[in-house]
Parts: structure tokens; C-alpha cells; sequence
């Protein structure tokens, strides 16, 4: 890779800037200063690149990445069965990457990956209760679900685990549901609706925290921007109220 290019991914200034550096002389490439910002450098960060003599390495940069899981790839890092993995949707040479949370295999829409297990550990925790929104299909034939099956599912249903917490809950059309929760037990929306009696046929995640899936299609990874990432951090780094 181009030394410029190394140290914009690096995060160390924009291309452009990153060209003027080397240009000044205050870059070095094994200890040699180098002015050509064509240099060549490993993608890795092991060739040992210092800007004003302070070591920079893509590799310590964490990286998160927003997946648009089709049906049919597993959320695991690994598939016993051989079946493909989000994480084989990213293509990460330098650093391994880690799903943060499940969806099964069946299901759609946002999930992240990151190689920062702290970050991750935060958005999983229930005590942070970080709000995840999914669009559900109900039944069949666009038959809208009553009210008072909406309520229990914004109020709460005995599930074999335990009563949810309070889940926001909106028919956006008859038979397609908007939910949110704040906590993530496996299986959960499917089991909240099979309990009122209206077995979801499709889900797909929109929202992840302050994370949508927008207009990302199908198939499709995108890194994050260091603002998205911090909007991330922020909200795993608030604990939500304590409920009963
Ligand atoms: N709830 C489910 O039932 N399945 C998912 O994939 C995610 C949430």
C-alpha cells in the first residue's frame, strides 16, 4: 500500500495531508525517513511507521462494521455446518472480527462486527439496554393484529424465561409490527409474537442504538464513520434505569 494511503487509513490525516507529511520529512519507515508518499509499505502496519517518531499501525485501530445479514448466513464467528458467516462478509485481512449480539439464520437486517471487544461486550449487556427495533411479518394475508395483543406485547409476556420488559410496539400496516427492545434473549421477538398467537414469518433489523440500517442493501458492509463509532460508545456507556 501507498504510504499516504497507510497513514489515512491509519487515521492520521486525510490523503491529501497525509502526502504533505511524508513530503516535510517527518515520516519514517524503519527507522529511515521517506518523502515519496508512493513509498511502499506493508498493509499490515508491520513495516514500523512513526509520524514524528511516534509508532503509528492500522492494526491498533478498532474497527466496527454495520452488515446487512441476507437469510440463510449465520451470526456465529464459526458454523459447525460449513454455512457462510457474517464475519466472511468483511473482508479484514489485518484483524478478526466478532458479531456483536445474534440473529438467527433466518432472520435479516443490521448487525455489527468489530474487533473491539470491550465496545461489544457493552452493546450485548443487558444493563446498558441498548435499543435494537425490528420489522416483523405476522401471520398471513396482512391480517392486522388487535389492539389488546399489541398491549401484551408492550407490556410484557410470560415467555419460558422469564415476563419482557416493556417493549415500544407499533402496527406500521395491518400484519407488520415495529418493535423495540431493550433487552436481547435469544429468539425473543419470535417468542413474544408466537405467545399472542401471531407466528412472525420475516424479521429484519433496522435499528441497532442510534444506528440505522437505511438504505444499505441486502448483502451489503459499510465501516463506520469515528462519529458513528463514538455515538456507539456513548450509548453503551449509560447504564438504562433499573427495572424491577
Ligand atoms: N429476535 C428473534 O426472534 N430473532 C432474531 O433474529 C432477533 C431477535
Amino acid at each position: 500500500m501507498r504510504l499516504a494511503k497507510f497513514l489515512a487509513h491509519a487515521g492520521v490525516a486525510s490523503r491529501r495531508a497525509a502526502e504533505e507529511i511524508i513530503r516535510e520529512g517527518r515520516v519514517t519507515v524503519g527507522g529511515t525517513i521517506v518523502t515519496d508518499p508512493a513509498h511502499g509499505v506493508d498493509d499490515d502496519g508491520a513495516d514500523d511507521v512513526a509520524v514524528d517518531n511516534r509508532p503509528v499501525g492500522i492494526k491498533d485501530t478498532k474497527s466496527v462494521w454495520l452488515v446487512h445479514k441476507p437469510s440463510g448466513v449465520v451470526s456465529t464467528a464459526k458454523d459447525t455446518h460449513n454455512r457462510r458467516t457474517v464475519v466472511d462478509m468483511v473482508d479484514s485481512p489485518r484483524t478478526r472480527l466478532y458479531p456483536v449480539g445474534r440473529l438467527d439464520a433466518d432472520s435479516t437486517g443490521l448487525i455489527l462486527l468489530t474487533d473491539d471487544g470491550d465496545l461489544a461486550n457493552r452493546l450485548t449487556h443487558p444493563r446498558y439496554e441498548v435499543p435494537k427495533t425490528y420489522v416483523v411479518s405476522v401471520g398471513r394475508g396482512g391480517i392486522a393484529v388487535p389492539e389488546q395483543e399489541l398491549r401484551r406485547l408492550r407490556e410484557g409476556v410470560e415467555l419460558d424465561d422469564g415476563m419482557t420488559l416493556p417493549a415500544d410496539v407499533r402496527q406500521l400496516r395491518p400484519g407488520v409490527l415495529q418493535i423495540t427492545l431493550r433487552e436481547g434473549r435469544k429468539r425473543q421477538v419470535k417468542r413474544m409474537c408466537a405467545e399472542i398467537g401471531h407466528p412472525v414469518h420475516r424479521l429484519q433489523r433496522v435499528a441497532f442504538g442510534p444506528l440505522r440500517l437505511g438504505d444499505l442493501g441486502e448483502g451489503r458492509v459499510r465501516r463506520l464513520s469515528p462519529a458513528e463509532v463514538q455515538r456507539l460508545r456513548d450509548a453503551g456507556a449509560r447504564p438504562g434505569p433499573v427495572t424491577g
